[in-house]
């Protein structure tokens, strides 16, 4: 079996559901159910003796190291994190916490999991560790797209938080032999998407007649995966990546916000039209994020010439599965809306 960490997660329960149906191989799943963690991602799995959930925190060791005596995982994949750049900038302490300290609580705990392994289960164990192409700071408009051996130049506590982790990651390897590979993503999207990142935000405003906040002129660049892409990556990396390598990850589908939500607008119109006219008359520029990024783009030559990855959906196939989706699942919109998420658009969005 594998542990996973923050399998509640956006990505991570994508990852655990996409797992399961692809090599129904266990998941041991690790996360501690903060605001952005959601056990109704993972329904379908009630009752599926494959999937072991365990409310419980990164940081507490006690707790990794009974977890994996008890279960012996072949793989940790580490996906537990602090994850919204805006959050970050309004409370960096809980990126500190969870992004450092966990994964450094988690790697002393694999570490020693790891080192009394017998030679052939020793010798096939992987750590994966999935980061964010932000560790790679903003790229100007003609610069060539990140790769692997970009440098590290990251701009806002929460990238900083990642490219901390990556570098114990990396030290860990190093200097322990511990068996690990790195993978840094772009931005994902699709379906358990917590709503307070643009995609999602900008689907659940416009279907309540709300503002659709955009930062600044709106033509800051990000390129866009789909998230199953995502996790078919990660499945290539786990059996086939080389050890102590990175691997960046991306849908070569750069795109400027604007443009994006002008899209989710203009499939709305045509999914679920609003009387009141179209959904674009809801765009508002609103105040700049701090320090934010001009533009992230992946080259993702390694892992397509290495081990045969490319994502399968377009920007258009996977944006139109997205908002079909949220169309479809309004309870869950809905269960997400907590207080907790009011306070959240209130402290993000009030002053701008
Ligand atoms: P998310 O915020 O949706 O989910 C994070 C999960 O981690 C939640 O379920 C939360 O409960 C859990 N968690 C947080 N702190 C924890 C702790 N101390 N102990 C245990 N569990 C904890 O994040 P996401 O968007 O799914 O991102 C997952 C990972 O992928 C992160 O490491 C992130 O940096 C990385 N990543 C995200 C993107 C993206 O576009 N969302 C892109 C590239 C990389
Ligand atoms: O690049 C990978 C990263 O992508 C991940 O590491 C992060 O965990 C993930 O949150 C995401 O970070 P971004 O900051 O790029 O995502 P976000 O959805 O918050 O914002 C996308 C762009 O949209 C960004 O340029 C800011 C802008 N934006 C965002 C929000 C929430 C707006 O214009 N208005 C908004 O209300």
């Amino acid at each position: 079996m594998i542990l996973v960490t923050g399998g509640a997660g956006f990505i991570g329960s994508n990852f655990v559901l996409d797992w399961i149906a692809a090599t129904g191989e266990a998941v041991v799943n690790l996360d501690l159910l903060t605001y952005a963690g959601n056990l109704r991602n993972l329904a379908s799995l009630r009752g599926n003796a494959r999937h072991v959930f365990v409310q419980g925190d990164i940081c507490d060791r006690n707790l990794v190291d009974r977890l994996l005596a008890a279960h012996r995982p072949r793989a940790v994949l580490h996906f537990a994190a602090e994850s919204h750049v805006d959050r970050s900038i309004h409370g960096p302490g809980a990126f500190m916490r969870t992004n450092v300290e966990g994964t450094f609580a988690l790697l002393e705990a694999t570490r020693a999991y790891w080192s009394a392994l017998p030679g052939g289960a020793k010798a096939g164990f992987r750590f994966h560790h999935v980061s964010t192409d932000e560790v790679y700071g903003s790229l100007t408009p003609d610069a060539p797209a990140f790769t692997e051996s970009h440098a590290y130049e990251p701009n806002s506590p929460y990238s900083a938080s990642k490219a901390a982790s990556d570098h114990l990651v990396r030290a860990w390897h190093h200097t322990y032999g511990l068996p690990v590979i790195t993978t840094n993503c772009s931005n994902n999207y699709g379906p358990y998407h917590f709503p307070e990142k643009l995609i999602p935000l900008m689907i659940v405003n416009a279907l309540a007649g709300k503002p659709l906040p955009v930062y600044g002129d709106g033509r800051q660049i990000r390129d866009w995966l789909y998230v199953t892409d995502h996790c078919s990556a990660i499945r290539a990396v786990l059996e086939r990546g080389r050890l102590g390598e990175t691997y960046t990850i991306g849908g070569g589908n750069e795109q400027a916000n604007i443009d994006i939500v002008h899209r989710v607008a203009a499939l709305l119109d045509e999914l679920q039209p609003s009387a009141a006219g179209p959904y674009a008359r809801l765009i508002t520029h609103v105040a700049d994020r701090p320090g934010h990024d001009r533009r992230y783009a992946i080259d993702a030559q390694k892992i397509e010439r290495e081990l045969g990855w490319r994502p399968t959906e377009t920007f258009e196939t996977g944006i139109r599965k997205t908002v079909q989706w949220y169309l479809a699942n309004t309870d869950w919109v809905a269960d997400v809306q907590s207080g907790g998420y009011r306070d959240w658009l209130a402290t993000n969005y009030a002053a701008r």
